[in-house]
C-alpha cells in the first residue's frame, strides 16, 4: 500500500516538472512598453480589473492564496512573476496558455496595461520605462482621437482625426475595431473597417443586439494597429441596439418562486397531500380507538364470564 502511495507521489511530481515548461514569448514582443505611465489612476483602475478578472485564480498579490491548479497560477508579487518584462506580462495576459485563458477579448489593451500597473505596484524595485512612441510608429499624426456617432438608423460612424503639422486632419487608412461591452468582455461588431479619405469608418448598427430598455449599448472603438498609432480607444453609449427590458424570473407564479407566488396547482396539490397525510393519521387513530374499545368490551365480557 505504502509503495503504491510513493509511486503516485513520484508520478505526480514528475508530471508537474515535465509540464512546467518555460513560457516562450516571441522576441519582438518582449520589449513592448506601455505608452502611458503607471500612475495612481492606472493602478486603481487596474486594481478593480484585477479583482474581477484575475483574483479568482491568482489570489491577492503577496498573500499566496492562489487557486490550487496545476501548474499553479503564480502569486503576482513573487519574484518569478515580477521577473517578466512588461512586454512579457502583456503577451502572456493577452494570449494565455492552458488554464490561464487569453484576455484578448476581455480586456482592451489599455485595461491590460492597467492590470500590469496594478501588479507592478507590489514590486518596490520596479521602475517603469514608458514607451517614447506615445503615438505609435506613424510619423504623420499625433494626439489621435476617435469620435463615435450614429450616422443614421443603419450605420454607426467612427471619425478618426489627429494633429498633423499643427492642424487637425483626418487619419486615413487606419483599421478601426468596433466592440460592444458585455458583462464578460467585449463583443466585436463586424469586421475591421479602414478609414476613408475623410477619416471615416462606417459600421452596420447592431440592431438585433439587446441593450437597455431604450436600446442603449456601451460601445468601445479602437484603432487596431497599436504599433502604428499607439493606444487609441474611445468609449461611447449610443441607443443603437434593440430595446430590451429584462424580465424578472420571480415576477410571475413559478415553481422556483416563494410560497406566495407558487403556481396554483402546486399550492392545491400541497394542501391535498397535507390533508391526505392528516386524514391517514386520523384514520389510524380512529382504528386504534376502535380496537381499544373492542378490547375493553371483550375484556369485560371475559371478566363477567369468569
Ligand atoms: C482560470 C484561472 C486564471 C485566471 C482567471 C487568470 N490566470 Fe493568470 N495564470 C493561471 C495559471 C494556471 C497560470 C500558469 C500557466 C502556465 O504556466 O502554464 C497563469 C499564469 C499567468 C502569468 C504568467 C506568469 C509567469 O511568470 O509566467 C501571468 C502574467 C498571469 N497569469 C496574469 C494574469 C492576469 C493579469 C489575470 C487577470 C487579467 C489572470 N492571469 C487571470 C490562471 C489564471
Amino acid at each position: 500500500m505504502k509503495r503504491i502511495l510513493y509511486l503516485i507521489i513520484i508520478a505526480v511530481s514528475l508530471s508537474n516538472t515535465l509540464f512546467a515548461q518555460d513560457w516562450i514569448v516571441p522576441d519582438n514582443q518582449k520589449d513592448r512598453l506601455a505608452t502611458f505611465s503607471f500612475d495612481e489612476n492606472a493602478i486603481s483602475s487596474g486594481s478593480a480589473l484585477y479583482l474581477t478578472n484575475c483574483k479568482s485564480c491568482h489570489g491577492m498579490p503577496g498573500e499566496g492564496n492562489f487557486a490550487p491548479l496545476v501548474p499553479p497560477p503564480p502569486d503576482p508579487e513573487a519574484a518569478g512573476f515580477q521577473s517578466n518584462s512588461d512586454g512579457e506580462l502583456y503577451y502572456k495576459i493577452r494570449n494565455g496558455r492552458g488554464l490561464m485563458l487569453g484576455f484578448q477579448n476581455i480586456l482592451n489593451s489599455r485595461e491590460t496595461w492597467e492590470t500590469i500597473a496594478y501588479v507592478r505596484s507590489f514590486n518596490p524595485d520596479y521602475l517603469q520605462e514608458v514607451s517614447t512612441l506615445t503615438g505609435g510608429l506613424n510619423k504623420r499624426w499625433t494626439d489621435i482621437t476617435i469620435a463615435l456617432m450614429e450616422e443614421n438608423e443603419e450605420t454607426i460612424t467612427a471619425l478618426v482625426s489627429g494633429t498633423e503639422n499643427g492642424e487637425i486632419t483626418p487619419v486615413t487608412g487606419a483599421e478601426v475595431k468596433l466592440m460592444v461591452k458585455r458583462t464578460f468582455g467585449y463583443l466585436p461588431i463586424g469586421e475591421l473597417i479602414i478609414t476613408d479619405e475623410l477619416g471615416k469608418a462606417s459600421f452596420i448598427s447592431p440592431k438585433d443586439l439587446p441593450g437597455d430598455p431604450d436600446g442603449t449599448l456601451e460601445l468601445s472603438v479602437q484603432l487596431y494597429d497599436e504599433e502604428q498609432f499607439g493606444v487609441v480607444i474611445t468609449d461611447a453609449t449610443l441607443a443603437v441596439g434593440m430595446p430590451f427590458t429584462a424580465v424578472s424570473l420571480t415576477e410571475k407564479r413559478a415553481m422556483w418562486n416563494s410560497m406566495n407566488k407558487a403556481p396554483y396547482w402546486i399550492i392545491f396539490s400541497y394542501f391535498i397531500a397535507v390533508l391526505a397525510v392528516w386524514g391517514l393519521i386520523f384514520y389510524v387513530l380512529l382504528q386504534l380507538r376502535t380496537i381499544f374499545m373492542l378490547g375493553k368490551k371483550h375484556g369485560n365480557n371475559l371478566k363477567t364470564q369468569m
